[in-house]
């Protein structure tokens, strides 16, 4: 019971790395405010962890941030933020349309940002805040098609570093964990091309390789672990 008391928000709680995110949370004792589009399977996830409130919609909409909001003030603050929903894209640059690019940057970067923005006075009321972003390793390892996703997730770094600046005064912590091919749907296509003998661990790292790090960093062990971008990759950029 590692998070014990402890209020947490996962964004895109609704399948993969979030919901992991979001039962383990659970399971360590932590009260998980989830979102996420799919309200039947966020209402069902949320039952099963018990203590937990789905909040459904899409975050790139300021109702859904404030309907974030209320549920936090209605569990009485906030200790730990997962910026964990994102969109992907496959597209060479110069076939991006301007929807594409609004619907990545849009949730992966603007989105994260406000609901940072909005939640962080919260965070930083009492010493022992956590943000945890989840980024990728196409930050430095890039791959054509990925263009958008790249620079948002470069973006969501960025962030990473400027928040430990500004809310580190505080006891808050913000990291990136900074993942290749996950066991997870957003990276369903992409993996039966993986090597696994580029890869020093020879296997390809699991949602519950992801969840124990983000216990590790929204407990209170991770204390002076701050503006961090942590490589979970099996030694792949070692
Ligand atoms: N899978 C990988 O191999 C991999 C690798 C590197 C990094 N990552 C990162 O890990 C995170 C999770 O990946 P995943 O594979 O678990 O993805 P996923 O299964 O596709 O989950 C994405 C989550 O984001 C939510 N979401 C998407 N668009 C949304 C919107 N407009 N408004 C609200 N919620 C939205 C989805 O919920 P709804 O559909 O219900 O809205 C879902 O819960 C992402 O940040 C991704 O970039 C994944």
């Amino acid at each position: 019971m590692r998070l014990s008391g402890k209020i947490a928000l996962v964004t895109g709680g609704t399948s993969g790395i979030g919901e992991g995110i979001a039962r383990r949370f659970g399971a360590e004792g932590a009260t998980v405010v989830l979102t996420g589009r799919r309200a039947d399977l966020g209402d069902q996830i949320a039952k099963e962890i018990g203590a937990a409130t789905f909040v459904p919609g899409d975050l790139t909409s300021p109702e859904t941030r404030h309907a974030l909001v209320a549920a936090v003030e209605a569990h009485g603050g906030l200790d730990v933020l997962v910026n964990n929903a994102a969109a992907f894209g496959d597209t060479l640059t110069d076939q991006v349309t301007d929807d594409e690019f609004d619907r990545i940057v849009g949730l992966n970067f603007r989105a994260a940002y406000l609901v940072t923005r909005d939640v962080v006075p919260y965070l930083i009321r009492k010493p022992g805040g956590r943000i945890v972003n989840i980024s990728s390793i196409g930050v430095t390892r890039a791959w054509p098609g990925a263009s958008v996703y790249n620079a948002s997730k470069a973006a969501l770094e960025s962030l990473t570093q400027t928040w430990a600046h500004e809310y580190g005064p505080y006891g808050l912590t913000a990291n990136a964990l900074t993942l290749p091919i996950v066991d997870a749907p957003m990276s369903l296509a992409a993996r039966e091309h993986v090597d696994l003998e580029a890869i020093p661990s020879r296997r390809i790292g699991t949602v519950a390789d992801v969840a124990d790090m983000a216990v590790f960093l929204a407990g209170d062990e991770s204390g002076y672990l701050n503006g961090a971008r942590i490589p979970l990759d099996g030694g792949q950029t070692a």
